[in-house]
């Protein structure tokens, strides 16, 4: 038997943006893990709020009764349900939420109400459960960019943050420009593969030579002067701007973390957040954290982008601190971390 304190069974949902998502952990042990990513958004290049909120009512029963048949588990195991109440977009939250709403008052079990962004930085938890506060994280995802400094649960100080586009942002515009799909990130990921990342310079900015923060919009608009210069790009071309590009965020955001290490002196850091799925970044930052010496954490793959799991992680977590929200929680959809 394990000890329910320990290791709670958690059901964790996830409805703030294009991802319906349901897991079930016992502890920091993923029993089940289902995304539905919405693909309806495809066509439009980015996320359209409303249908993004049809098609989670569309499939969040479904996601999480198949999250229970995949997890050997059943409603009556259930200790505790963790929800994401934001940030994101209204109606999407509120699908989850409301949902898992029904649920704990159906099953009188206790509700945790999760922040999207906190959960993004617990989610290496998931491969190692021994990861503990202080770290240094650097968060890189669709919405935000951000060093954080982690003291403790709940315990943050933000040390940067973009002052205009988030990382994932600037992928998804720059897949856009050059018409190569959507989500732009993973996209521009593979097609740099075949791409020359010398091909072209694209601007870093880096602020003062102190600020922690980051600008990604001049880079942006350095695509889209390019794009609009060569109207007729050949495949070849596409990847030298999408390897270009990369390498040119890669070295933005490997600058900036050097200086957050050197600013706060933390030697352990997690990456997190969908662009941290980069297989560019994540090679460079494992070189760094070896010249370094720093103690580097990032998510397997999966749980880099949303996903309940570490919704529920971070329910985990909050069920051994005794942490439950009340059955009024509203969905914030500008939730900050601190
Ligand atoms: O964390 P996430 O799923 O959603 C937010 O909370 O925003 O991050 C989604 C973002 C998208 O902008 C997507 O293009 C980016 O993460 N992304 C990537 C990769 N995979 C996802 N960016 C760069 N390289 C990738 N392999
Ligand atoms: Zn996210």
């Amino acid at each position: 038997m394990t000890d329910p304190d320990l290791f709670p069974c958690i059901l964790g949902i996830e409805s703030s943006c294009d991802e319906t998502s349901a897991a079930v952990l016992e502890g920091f042990h993923v029993r089940s893990h289902i995304v539905y990513s919405q693909m309806i958004h495809k066509k439009y290049g980015g996320v359209v709020p409303e249908l993004a909120s049809r098609a989670h009512e569309h499939a969040i029963s479904q996601v999480v009764h198949a999250a229970f048949e995949a997890s050997g588990k059943s409603p009556e195991d259930i200790d505790a349900l963790a929800v994401t109440y934001g940030p994101g977009l209204m109606g999407a939250l509120l699908v989850g939420l409301n949902y898992a709403k029904g649920f704990a008052l159906a099953r009188d079990i206790p509700l945790i109400g999760v922040n999207h962004v906190e959960a993004h930085l617990y989610a290496p938890m998931l491969e190692f459960p021994e990861l503990k506060p202080p770290f240094l994280s650097l968060l890189v995802s669709g919405g935000h960019t951000m060093l954080v400094d982690v003291r403790g649960m709940r315990d943050f100080s933000i040390l940067g943050s973009t002052r205009d586009d988030a990382a994932g942002e600037s992928f998804d515009k720059t897949a856009r420009l050059l018409q190569i799909g959507y989500p732009g990130g993973p996209v521009i990921d593979t097609l740099s593969d075949s791409g020359n990342p010398r091909a072209l310079r694209f601007p870093r900015s880096l602020l003062e030579a102190d600020s922690l923060d980051f600008s990604f919009s001049g880079m942006k608009t350095a695509v889209l002067n390019h794009v609009r210069k060569h109207p007729e790009l050949s495949d070849k071309e596409k990847a030298d701007i999408a390897a270009s590009f990369q390498e040119a965020v890669v070295d933005v955001l490997k600058e900036k973390l050097r200086r957050a290490v050197r600013a706060s002196g933390h030697k352990r850091v997690v990456l997190a957040g969908g662009v941290a799925a980069n297989r560019r970044l994540r090679a460079e930052l494992k070189k760094m954290a070896e010249k370094m010496q720093l103690e580097l954490y990032y998510p397997p793959l999966e749980y880099c982008t949303d996903n309940a799991a570490m919704i529920a992680a971070t329910g985990v977590m909050y069920q051994r601190a005794g942490l439950f929200s009340d059955l009024e929680i509203a969905a914030v959809p500008n939730l900050k971390l601190a």
